[in-house]
C-alpha cells in the first residue's frame, strides 16, 4: 500500500516537473524550488519592500561593507517566479559594489533566469525595483546609520 502510493506520488511529481519544463527555464525552476538568500537578515544596512500592482510584496535586506554588498537576502509573498526573481536578484547583487548593484535591470534578472512567461515578466521588474529601494535606504543612512534605528528594521 505505501510502496502503491510511494509510486503514484513519484509519478505525479514527474508529471508536473514536466508541465512545469514545458513553461519555465530550469533556472527558473532551480530557484523556485531551492530559493537562495530567502529570509530576513538582523539589522540590515539595507532595507527595501515593495507591494507589486499584483498585489504581491517583496522586501530585500542588504548588508553592507566598504561600499560591497557582502550579504542580500529576500522574502516575498508571491508565487513561484516571484521566489525565482528574489533568489537571482539577491544572488545577483552578492558581491558586487552598491553602485553595481544598484544597476542591476528588470531584464538582467530575465536573461539570468533564462526567461519568464509573458504574464510573469513583471516578478522580475518586483524584484529589481525591491533591490533598488533597498540600496536606496542604505544610501540614505550610510552616513548618519543611528538613525535607522527610527526606521524599525
Ligand atoms: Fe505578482 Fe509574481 S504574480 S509578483
Amino acid at each position: 500500500m505505501a510502496q502503491e502510493f510511494d509510486d503514484s506520488f513519484k509519478e505525479l511529481e514527474q508529471s508536473i516537473m514536466e508541465d512545469m519544463k514545458g513553461v519555465y527555464s530550469e533556472k527558473t525552476i532551480d530557484h523556485f524550488l531551492s530559493p537562495r538568500n530567502l529570509g530576513e537578515i538582523p539589522a540590515p544596512d539595507g532595507f527595501g519592500r515593495i507591494t507589486g500592482p499584483c498585489g504581491d510584496a517583496m522586501e530585500i535586506y542588504l548588508k553592507v561593507r566598504d561600499g560591497r554588498v557582502i550579504n542580500a537576502s529576500f522574502r516575498t509573498d508571491g508565487c513561484g517566479t516571484t521566489i525565482a526573481s528574489g533568489s537571482m536578484v539577491t544572488e545577483m547583487a552578492k558581491e558586487k559594489s552598491v553602485l553595481e548593484a544598484q544597476k542591476i535591470t528588470q531584464q538582467d534578472i530575465l536573461d539570468a533566469l533564462g526567461g519568464l512567461p509573458e504574464d510573469s515578466l513583471h516578478c522580475a521588474l518586483l524584484a529589481a525595483n525591491t533591490l533598488k529601494e533597498a540600496i536606496k535606504d542604505y544610501l540614505a543612512f550610510k552616513n548618519e546609520s543611528w538613525k535607522r534605528a527610527y526606521r524599525g528594521r
